[in-house]
């Protein structure tokens, strides 16, 4: 049994708001559990705090003309906000800019320097000859060698999705200066996984084998089968940490190794604050460390922080990472950048006091093992089908049964029937078996557990029927009304980690103390509300949403991402004049695609193999986001032949497929209108 709990979730950037997608992967199945932990009496320090630094961040700042600080401050408000107003609890929520951090994660990276665990690497980098500074990646813009998107980033196209590296771009240039970058050697320290790949193997791949996720432990598993690599953990920015030793001048901190150093500074600073010792929060053995996070951040968490954990000889390790898949938002990928969300201060915005069914809906309906998908119409049959019709229903029928029968006090109960010994003790079982979820990190199923509870209750009520038996049997009535009460506590308990809000407001309804009872008072049978108790005054405790809102929400939805794909649109720089001789030097063909695979290993490219006029080509596209292998067969496509073949992740692409964007962002072909055509007819 450990003794206390260190639960913290991912350090959210301070470059955007949060959305959907951030609180039912990470935020809410982490608040679930600490508020279970603290219900069962458990020492827990839930920690948190804005991740500050990076790339990301120094280029937003840019493009805005604004400074990093400026930018950081006015996420760093609203992302407190929303966690405020959708109640994740943290007990501390700090920020990585913050000289507490600074200091220690400086500390932390003399640690391992001293114990000569980093290796020094000189290599070449990008460098911009006109503003005389290295060039991270996303400095760096130029044309997609996939999608020959204009704007593509040093090491990703945002428009296809692929991974580059920023030698790969075509007509490369600073986004500081619009130079063009070269290259040159600059030195960097680096964390020599390799070396640790004995002690992942022992200590996740065999210790941890039945007890992590299969999500999380298979990825870790591929990690290591690839083989583990060196990893520079510093840069060359002006925007972080500095590296706090000699020779190190205008580098700064990798912030992958910075910010999972704020979960240790953000405990410091809530020790410090509540005069506690942070120490034993993370340096005790019988201390549990539980990460939550979405899955992009696995090999952070699971391989690279423990790794620098472990090398430290100072700190303990977790003791699960229970990260969740991705949530969708109807039918497609949740993208900042197209504006395909739903913000949590938009939210809240337009479902004012409504928290609790977002967070509800979000726990039935978590991307737990796989990804999942977000759609509007099962919020609102959630809302209406389960919070409504069934946990407000029995709780509506309850209080007002109880203030027309005995003037709002519970009544006494009798002798109790099988039925009523029955429900409550199906009611004792539930805190073990919604506890066992919990700890096991199965939210939907506790959030299932709570409904069932209410559903129970309203069988109860509509089997015994007190309403008719009042003209006939009041006493019988009493014994009814006194259990129905029992349930509706042992609700207003129960429901408390899911559904916050709505617990205070029930045992305001009941005239509950909100702290005195716990789980252990169901377990035992203890009376949760005692007779002569007065109840408070009756109100819903949730609202039905029309199918109007839900119009609403999808055409918000539709209008924002066509808002800005115009917006792009008419952002997008025209290209320079050409010559027809130029145009001319292009060779476009129908092609028919005759197979396709999607590239193992890759979200987004597929290999195609196309019919031309008596010639089959390989060509690899980044369409394998929006296409599947078997509708793409017998597709016409235009095919620009004669640009000289490439390699994409070891495969040589014979040619580029002409590609247009709907307004979802999703791509087109933009092929023959008429299907007859034989391949290989030249486009002109
Ligand atoms: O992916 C992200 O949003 C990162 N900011 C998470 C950091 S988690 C931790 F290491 F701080
Ligand atoms: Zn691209």
């Amino acid at each position: 049994m450990p003794l206390r709990y260190t639960v913290t979730a991912a350090l959210p950037y301070t470059n955007g708001p949060i959305h959907i997608g951030h609180l039912a992967g990470v935020y809410i199945p982490a608040d679930i559990y600490c508020r279970y932990l603290r219900a069962k009496g458990k020492d827990v320090a839930f920690i948190c705090g804005s991740d500050e630094h990076g790339v990301a961040i120094a280029l937003k700042a840019k493009k805005e003309g604004k400074t990093p600080k400026q930018i950081i401050d006015y996420y760093d408000q609203i992302i407190r906000n929303s966690f405020n107003s959708f109640g994740i609890a943290f007990d501390h929520y700090s920020r990585t800019s913050r000289e507490i951090h600074h200091k220690t994660a400086q500390e932390f990276f003399k640690i391992l320097y001293d114990k000569e665990i980093f290796e020094e690497k000189n290599s070449e980098q990008l460098f911009d000859p006109e503003a005389k500074q290295f060039l991270a990646d996303r400095f760096v813009t130029g044309t997609c060698p996939i999608c020959q998107n204009l704007n593509a980033y040093g090491d990703q196209c945002e428009n296809c999705g692929s991974s580059l590296s920023p030698t790969e771009l075509i007509s490369p240039k600073s986004t500081l200066s619009g130079a063009k970058p070269i290259l040159k050697k600059t030195k960097h320290w680096y964390l020599p996984l390799n070396k640790f790949e004995d002690f992942i193997q022992k200590w996740i791949l065999e210790e941890h084998k039945n007890d992590w996720k299969p999500n999380v432990y298979g990825q870790v598993k591929s990690w290591v089968t690839n083989g583990l690599k060196s990893r520079a953990v510093t840069r060359d920015l002006d925007w972080g940490i500095k590296v706090p030793v000699k020779g190190a001048d205008g580098k700064v901190l990798y912030v992958w190794f910075d910010a999972p150093i704020g979960y240790i500074s953000s405990t410091k600073e809530w020790a410090n604050e509540k005069g506690l010792d942070w120490k034993p929060y993370w340096c005790d053995e019988d201390t549990q460390l539980v990460h939550f996070i979405g899955k992009d951040n696995i090999v952070f968490h699971c391989i690279i922080f423990p790794v620098m954990l472990k090398a430290s000889e100072q700190y303990i390790l977790p003791e699960n990472v229970p990260a969740n898949e991705f949530l969708n938002l109807e039918g497609q990928k949740i993208s900042t950048s197209k504006n395909w969300a739903v913000w949590l201060h938009e939210y809240l915005e337009e479902f004012p006091n409504q928290q609790d069914v977002l967070r509800y809906v979000l726990s039935a309906n978590a991307p737990e093992t796989k990804d999942n998908d977000f759609t509007w119409e099962e919020f609102q049959a959630r809302n209406n089908n389960e919070l409504v019709a069934i946990f407000g229903n029995f709780i509506n029928r309850v209080m007002v049964l109880s203030h027309k029968y005995y003037n709002g006090l519970v009544p006494e109960s009798g002798k109790r029937f099988k039925e009523d010994i029955n429900v409550l003790e199906e009611m004792a079982h539930l805190p073990k078996k919604i506890g066992d979820a919990i700890e096991n990190f199965r939210f939907r199923e506790a959030s299932q557990k709570i409904i069932s509870l209410a559903r129970l209750g309203n069988k109860y009520l509509a089997d015994a029927e007190p309403w008719k038996l009042i003209k006939t049997d009041p006493e019988r009535v009493k014994t009814i009304m006194n259990t129905a009460l029992q349930i509706s506590s042992g609700l207003s308990i129960l429901c408390e980690p899911v559904l916050p809000f709505t617990s205070v407001k029930l045992k305001n309804m009941l005239n509950l103390d909100q702290k005195t009872l716990g789980w252990d008072a169901i377990e035992t049978k203890k009376t949760l509300i005692h007779p002569k108790h007065l109840l408070g005054k009756t109100s819903l405790l949730f609202q039905l949403i029309d199918d109007l809102q839900m119009d609403t929400q999808r055409e918000k939805l539709k209008k924002s991402t066509l808002d800005n794909y115009l917006e792009e649109k008419k952002l997008a720089p025209l290209k320079t004049k050409t010559s027809y001789k130029d145009f001319d030097t292009l060779d476009i063909q129908v092609a028919e695609i005759i197979q396709a695979k999607k590239v193992e290993k890759t979200k987004k490219l597929m290999k195609l193999t196309v019919r031309l006029d008596g010639e089959e080509r390989t060509v690899v596209s980044g369409i394998a986001r929006d296409f599947d292998e078997e509708e793409l067969i017998g597709k016409k496509v235009s095919l620009l032949i004669n640009l000289n073949p490439r390699k994409l992740k070891g495969i040589e692409s014979q040619g580029m497929i002409l590609l247009g964007e709907n307004s979802k962002g999703n791509f087109v072909f933009i092929g023959p209108e008429d299907k007859t055509i034989p391949s290989g007819t030249r486009i002109k």
